[in-house]
């Protein structure tokens, strides 16, 4: 039977699933990549997260290595190229938490037109002055979404509910009678609030730069909850600090991010009273975690039986 090792946060349910299939399960969440090195070619399935990159080395470091299995949407962490000429199976959770990210762009929402947080503060201190929290509506206001996936079609779902105008940009989609799909370059130019949901490639890489940024309308909201990456950076911070300082900026990714619990080393815009930034937290419900879980321990335990049939 395979030994799996299970090299981040991984829920309990999924684990004894896996025990029950027969597997060997060692769960070592948050080990260091110098560690995973040594041990990892004694495993036929690695479990990691965003946070625990599988490169080339480790990739190469085991001749027992089958399966790659991440509990989310991206594998940009994964290289792929390393998984597919060693023949390795690379298995994702896509979908699995849409529902969870797209809530939290909502909760965001709300958060920069509501004041939320800073509300519920003044009353803690025994504030009662609701004119300091003067908000806006989402009801009526103008949403593009860049990348209509599985997060984005959810967005387009809760979009609707609100009362709210949809654009997408995707051009990898068919149009339908349902979906106005338009340029990057009118999306932004068109919307109130823009928010990218497409996966970290050598395409979508920084495509998001300063003359998209700077197309937006006045007041626009900008909300990045796929990668950093995919975000100019350097222009964004340029940008929210100087002539676009109306523009806000929600985000749940930046570039580089650290390990959970480790020192985030960012630039200046995290601090910017304009940003609203959360640590990766998008598809980090329960719910979500059981689903994409359950999603990779079944697909790991359906591939074992495939390839072990005599
Ligand atoms: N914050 C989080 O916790 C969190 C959680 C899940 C996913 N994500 C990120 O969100 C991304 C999207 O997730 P998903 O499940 O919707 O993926 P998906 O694969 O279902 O959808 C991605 C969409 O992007 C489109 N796309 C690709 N290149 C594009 C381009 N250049 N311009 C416009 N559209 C383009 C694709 O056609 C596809 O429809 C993931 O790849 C991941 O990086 C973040």
């Amino acid at each position: 039977m395979w030994s799996i090792l299970i090299a981040d946060n991984y829920p309990q349910s999924c684990q004894d699933y896996l025990e029950k299939c027969g597997f060997h399960v060692v769960y070592h969440p948050g080990i260091d990549r110098d560690e995973l090195l040594k041990i990892s070619s004694g495993f036929d399935v690695i479990i990691a997260r965003i946070s625990t990159p599988i490169d080339r080395d480790i990739v190469y470091n085991s001749n027992q290595l089958k399966v790659v299995a991440s509990p989310t949407a991206g594998t940009n962490h994964i290289d792929l190229d390393a998984c597919h000429s060693r023949g390795i199976k690379v298995f994702s959770a896509q979908g699995a938490n849409a529902q969870s990210v797209a809530e939290l762009l909502f909760a965001l929402l709300f958060q920069v037109n509501r004041n939320i947080a800073e509300a519920i503060t003044h009353v803690k201190s025994y504030g009662w002055n609701k004119y300091e929290f003067l908000g806006h509506e989402l009801f009526g206001k103008t949403i593009g979404i860049c990348g209509l996936g599985q997060i984005g079609r959810q967005i387009v779902t809760l979009g609707k509910a609100f009362g709210m105008q949809i654009l997408t940009s995707d051009p990898y989609i068919k149009e339908n009678n349902e979906i106005v799909n338009i340029s990057l370059h009118d999306l932004f130019k068109r919307s109130d609030i823009v928010t990218l949901h497409v996966p970290l490639t050598t395409e979508t890489e920084g495509f998001i730069g300063r003359e998209l940024l700077e197309s937006l309308p006045k007041n626009a909201i900008v909300a990045n909850l796929s990668r950093g990456e995919i975000i100019n950076e350097n222009a964004l911070n340029e940008l929210l600090a100087g002539t676009r300082s109306d523009l806000r900026y929600l985000a749940d990714v930046v570039c580089n991010e650290p390990r959970p619990g480790e020192k985030l080393v960012a630039p200046a815009y995290v601090h910017y009273p304009n940003t609203y930034i959360t640590p990766h937290i998008g598809a980090w419900t329960v719910e979500a975690q059981e689903r994409a879980g359950m999603i990779i321990a079944k697909k790991i335990h359906s591939f074992y039986q495939q390839t072990t049939v005599v």
